[in-house]
């Protein structure tokens, strides 16, 4: 049994990024972690929403999941954001869910959070890494502590191999083409047993 709390964080405007957030828990839970998966608020409109298909079904396929707020933060010990991809960064969504937590950072509350990052894009090399550096500049910033895999497991290279954090390509019909389920429960586990070890330092 593990004594680390760790919050789940994703944006999903298709499904991707929730299905990595539920491996993760997998794989968290296996490694004894209390676990918590939470969305941040959808911020586009109705309209935009209900003109795309798999947007609708993913914001009904998440209505059940709590919309992440500081507290979350504050309670948790460790942090993995899954995030798409948006023209090579963070998602307005997830930007601004970052950017509500300036309080949290004033009064120290984000420093020694150990954090790590997953993305998708519809391309191999359409952003991924990049969106995932922008997390981790943000992360620098507060004074979190970044478990990134590096390439720690063999699961990562068939999950396409990025050290950064697990990413995956979603082709037109919205399917992953790397294999990255292990690879996500090896990043969701290794985040938990280095805040294991931070929380106990
Ligand atoms: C406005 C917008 C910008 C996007 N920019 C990129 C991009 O720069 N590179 C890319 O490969 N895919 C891009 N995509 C595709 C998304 O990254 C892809 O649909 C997403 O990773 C799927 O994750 P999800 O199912 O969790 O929403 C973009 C999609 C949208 C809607």
């Amino acid at each position: 049994m593990s004594n680390v709390k760790l919050a789940i964080i994703f944006y999903s405007m298709s499904g991707t990024n929730y299905q990595l957030a539920k491996w993760a828990k997998e794989g968290a839970e296996a490694q004894g972690a209390e676990v918590k998966v939470l969305k941040v608020e959808e911020l586009a409109p109705q309209s935009a929403i209900e003109e795309n298909e798999a947007w609708k079904a993913t914001v009904e396929a998440t209505s059940d999941v709590p919309v992440a707020t500081s507290d979350d933060i504050e309670w948790a010990d460790a942090l993995i954001f899954s995030t798409p991809t948006r023209f090579g960064n963070l998602p307005s969504q997830m930007k601004q869910f970052l950017d509500m937590q300036g309080a949290l950072w004033a009064t120290g509350k984000t420093v020694n959070k150990v954090v790590s990052g997953m993305s998708s894009a519809q391309n191999p090399h359409g952003g991924q890494e990049a969106t995932i550096l922008s997390l981790y500049t943000s992360m620098m910033h507060w004074g979190a502590i970044i478990a990134a895999p590096g390439y720690s497991d063999g699961s990562i290279f068939a999950a396409g191999g990025n050290p950064y954090g697990t990413t995956v390509t979603v082709d037109q019909d919205g399917n992953m083409t790397e294999d990255a389920e292990e690879a996500v429960k090896h990043q969701a586990k290794r985040t938990v047993s280095v805040a294991e070890g931070v929380k106990n330092i």
